[in-house]
């Protein structure tokens, strides 16, 4: 099993990991993951500060930057789009984005430019002066992305927020795929377009949750110039602690983005999430669940869009204020190593099940980088790890093997 040749990782830091002898002994279907696993840590612990990243100033134009609504009023104004908020410059070339405001690969890229710059400067907000990291990159087969991380903060030990932008060919295997999954689709290669941000959240303190987001469009072209497109995302929690009321708060704010799109959604979205992020070998959940949904196309293109957007405006009410209520929060050595462990199982489902790492990483010059970006700075394995069943820890676990319904739905 890969993941037994990792426990003696130490909590702070990855020192034995640097002997690259470890690496020899793993075998699984895991192992090309594990491998690059092994070099990111490297990478980030010893290259990662040489690296020249451009770092984008992110001090920025005061509050009197409006961030603008009417994209139809753009193209009568057409340097009016105002980029100035961004993390970076659009991936897209300004001009091009202001020349077709209505077409629905403008109006994800502007969204989720605006997502994440919004995202990361809340997150700066409770930071003590640590800044995200912007890495701007692009893609000779079409487009690029924005990479932000933030790494070794007061509040945060690793914060990553990811946008991209691609578009190119889809090799006919991926549109085999996509034709399994009812696309219609003709055979072969065909153009494709891609958009999502993607985010995760490691905090140092164990009583603050670790978040993850995604939300993602794409579209692709028929031999006949007909488009096929869908969005797909969702966002979930992981506590190290159950605290009640905040699980009810984070669920409460995703049912609020929901029902204000469709009624039926959050229940079906909920239960889509708690049957995804489950780590199948351990016959538990990787947290507390939250919202996940794919191949959506209805009911129309705009509606569709609104709704991610809703989910994608609710990141922030849902997590920032459990980040602000627990920052402080008393801990000591047992919390922090329980929550290295968990982080481990993090880990496990991101490199073992998690369908976007694998597909990333198998594809030929994957951004590695990037891609395990959402891997936790330090984690732990412990062998047979048990904790009791009336320990805080073992509160969590219950929740983690059979997940609650927070907003108690099925009594009303
Ligand atoms: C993050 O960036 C990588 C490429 O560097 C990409 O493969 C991944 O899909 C991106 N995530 C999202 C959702 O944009
Ligand atoms: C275009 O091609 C797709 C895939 O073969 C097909 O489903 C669709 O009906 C076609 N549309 C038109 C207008 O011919």
């Amino acid at each position: 099993m890969t993941v037994k040749n990792f426990p003696r990782q130490s909590a702070d830091g990855c020192h034995n990991l640097s002997n690259s002898s470890q690496t020899t002994t793993i075998t699984s279907a895991g192992e090309m993951g594990a491998r690059i696993f092994l070099r990111t840590w490297r990478l980030f612990t010893h290259e990662r500060r040489s690296r020249s990243l451009s770092y984008l100033g992110v001090g920025v134009l005061a509050s009197g930057v409006a961030w603008y609504h009417g994209i139809r009023e753009a193209s009568a104004a057409r340097n009016q789009l105002d980029t100035s908020r961004f993390m970076a410059d659009p991936v897209t070339p300004t001009g091009d984005l202001s020349k077709s405001p209505g077409d629905m690969k403008t109006k994800m890229e502007l969204l989720i430019l605006k997502i994440q710059s919004d995202f990361c400067r809340s997150l700066e907000s409770v930071e003590d002066g640590t800044k995200f990291k912007v890495d701007k990159w692009s893609r000779k087969e079409g487009g690029g992305g924005i990479t932000c991380v933030l790494q070794e903060g007061t509040v945060f030990e690793k914060a990553g927020v990811n946008i991209s932008v691609v578009s190119g060919q889809l090799p006919p295997g991926a549109v085999r795929q996509m034709r399994a999954r009812g696309k219609e689709l003709d055979e072969g290669s065909l153009p494709f377009f891609a958009a999502g941000v993607s985010a995760v959240i490691h905090p140092r303190n164990p009583m603050v949750p670790t978040i993850h987001f995604n939300y993602r469009y794409f579209e692709v072209t028929n031999k006949n110039g007909s488009v096929q497109w869908w969005f797909g995302g969702g966002t979930d929690l992981t506590p190290y602690y159950l605290n009640e009321e905040d699980a009810r708060h984070f669920h409460r704010t995703l049912k609020d983005a929901c029902d204000q799109h469709d009624p039926s959604y959050y229940s079906k979205f909920k239960d889509w999430c708690d049957n995804y992020f489950v780590i199948e070998h351990r016959g538990e959940r990787r947290g507390l669940g939250g919202i996940f949904f794919d191949d959506l196309d209805s009911p129309n293109q705009e509606n569709a869009f609104q709704f991610v957007k809703s989910c994608a405006e609710a990141v922030i009410p849902s997590y920032i204020p459990l980040v602000k209520k627990h920052k402080d929060d008393g801990y000591g050595y047992a919390e922090r190593q329980w929550q290295l462990l968990r982080r481990g199982r993090y880990v496990e489902f991101n490199l073992i099940y998690d369908r976007g790492t694998k597909f990333g990483l198998y594809t030929p010059g994957a951004r590695y980088e990037s891609i395990l970006m959402s891997l936790p700075l330090t984690a732990r394995w412990e062998y047979m790890h048990q904790p009791s069943a009336d320990s805080k820890e073992g509160k969590l676990m219950e929740v983690l093997k059979v997940p609650r319904d927070w907003l108690n739905l099925q009594g009303k």
